[in-house]
């Protein structure tokens, strides 16, 4: 993709991160986090909140400064350099890919961006009847058994491609292929093997399925786009982008460079962030060592609730019922009363304007100028904002999320709000994946406790003697 057809975009990236950085200048600068000696010593509240669950070195989350880092590298720098090509090979890989590693990762995705075997099966499915998640998620299962059992050759891993691979160790580690090569076969053979290599074999067989769910799932999500509503999946292109190719197979239409671009950057934006709710459900599943589609299918499942992804189409079921700018200030009274949560408000973690917000708001004001109904729908959005900061902001650091904007942004490009959430999971499969793979480099079980609160010596009663 090429950035210098849409300097426009970038400008407003680079004003953004401006305004965000004058924004949080007074804000104290985070204290450098340590590597950490286990056990930690924590305090954890309800929902997990403050547990640490491992160390990374994938992302970063500060909640106060608003501020989101892949790998070392500022969020807004990624958006206004990058695509979202090099940042999921940043985030799986540790580095931004030289020209001769983004040429093979760009084949590798390119190859699997085609799902000839799944989509025949998807096309048996109601998808008109069904959640576009759980579509979703169907579909990663076919994936799974097009990869894992059917297409055996191109299931085996390449080892040019693997990280830290000892390239002797494949050809010779990578026996067994079908249902039988999964990956706990290979951990159960830990002891007869030196780590090393073992560890190796895992990585080079993850990071298939990593690039493989990566192209995937983006072709998953325009087919699912099409055959919902009685259409037929459209072939990928190769000479299109991932993001250009996540519109194409969804609308059909080949999209304008701006629309391309703003795409991939909303990619780039949701690809990862920190241990959220589908990154953790992912990382779980990834720890029982149960493989990394089941894996990705369980961070499908989590980013699917409206309090995490699905979030995303509430937002504009949500803008289109208070319909003008002018319903605004009794809708939300109308909330407040009923102690209603506002959808596309509040996070977990930032406590200030959340940069994936600052990013995708502009944005979704620039596309408004050319459509009549996103420009209404904007104009309703900037008045709740107004709203609920001045309200909340202060008091309890509720602030719009990414959520807030990502539909307005997508609506206005033409695209029905229940692909929102299959459209941002396509994004954060490149989280998922990464922090899986980084995980399972030094695995153990998650396992955490509850309290018992209930009772103890109840005697038992057999069911024709108990009462009502
Ligand atoms: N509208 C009104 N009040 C809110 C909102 C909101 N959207 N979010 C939080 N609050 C209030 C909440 O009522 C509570 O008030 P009090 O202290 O008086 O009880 C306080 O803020 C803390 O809220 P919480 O629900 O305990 O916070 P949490 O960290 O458990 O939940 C959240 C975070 C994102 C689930 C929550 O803010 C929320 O439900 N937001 C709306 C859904 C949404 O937009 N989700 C997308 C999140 S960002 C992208 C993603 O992760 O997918």
């Amino acid at each position: 993709m090429n950035h210098q057809s849409t300097p426009e975009i970038t400008e407003l990236i680079l004003k953004a991160a401006e305004k965000a950085r004058r924004e949080t200048s007074s804000t104290p600068e985070p204290e450098l986090v340590k590597p950490l000696t286990w056990p930690v010593q924590c305090t954890v509240g309800p929902g997990l909140e403050g547990a640490i669950s491992c160390e990374t070195k994938i992302g970063y989350v500060n909640g106060s400064k608003g501020w989101l880092i892949y790998r070392g590298y500022d969020i807004f720098d990624l958006c206004a350099y990058s695509t979202f090509e090099e940042v999921s090979y940043l985030l799986l890989h540790g580095n931004l890919p030289t020209g001769e590693q983004l040429d093979r990762f760009n084949k590798k995705l390119i190859s699997y961006r085609s799902l000839p075997k799944t989509l025949r099966k998807m096309i048996s499915f109601p998808l008109e009847e069904m959640s576009t998640m759980a579509a979703l998620r169907i579909g990663t299962m076919m994936m799974r058994q097009a990869q894992t059992f059917l297409d055996k050759e191109a299931a085996r891993p390449d080892p040019v491609d693997a990280t830290d691979t000892d390239a002797d160790s494949i050809p010779m580690e990578t026996k067994p292929l079908g249902e039988k090569r999964a990956i706990y076969e290979f951990k159960n053979n830990r002891k007869k093997r030196p780590k090393q290599v073992t560890a190796d074999i895992i990585s080079a067989q993850e990071l298939e399925s990593a690039y493989h769910l990566i192209s995937g799932m983006g072709t998953l999500v325009g087919a699912i786009s099409r055959l919902r509503v009685g259409k037929m999946p459209t072939e990928p292109d190769p000479e299109l982008s991932h993001a250009g190719n996540l519109l194409y197979m969804m609308t059909g239409k080949r999209p304008t460079p701006v629309e391309e671009r703003i795409m991939d950057v909303s990619l780039i934006l949701h690809a990862d962030h920190g241990m959220n709710a589908s990154t953790f459900a992912s990382m779980v599943v990834a720890s029982t060592l149960s493989d990394v589609y089941f894996s990705v299918g369980a961070g499908i499942a989590a980013l699917n609730g409206p309090l995490h992804g699905g979030a995303n189409e509430q937002v504009l079921y949500q803008l289109e019922s208070i319909g003008n700018p002018e319903n605004v200030k009794q809708w939300y009274a109308n909330a407040r009363e009923n102690k209603t949560k506002i959808m596309g408000f509040g996070h977990r973690v930032y406590k200030a304007y959340d940069p994936r917000a600052r990013v995708l708001g502009p944005l979704a004001e620039y596309l408004g100028q050319h459509n009549r109904n996103a420009k209404r729908l904007c104009k309703v959005a900037k008045t709740l904002e107004k709203e609920v900061v001045s309200s909340l902001g202060q008091s309890k650091g509720i602030f719009p999320n990414v959520d807030f904007f990502s539909g307005l942004v997508y609506s206005a490009m033409g695209i029905p709000a229940p692909l929102y959430t299959p459209m941002f999971a396509a994004s954060r499969v490149s989280g998922w994946t990464a922090r899986i793979m980084e995980y399972l480099k030094n695995n153990r079980i998650f396992r955490p406790r509850a309290i018992y609160t209930g009772d103890f010596d109840r005697p038992y009663v057999p069911v024709e003697k108990r009462k009502k």
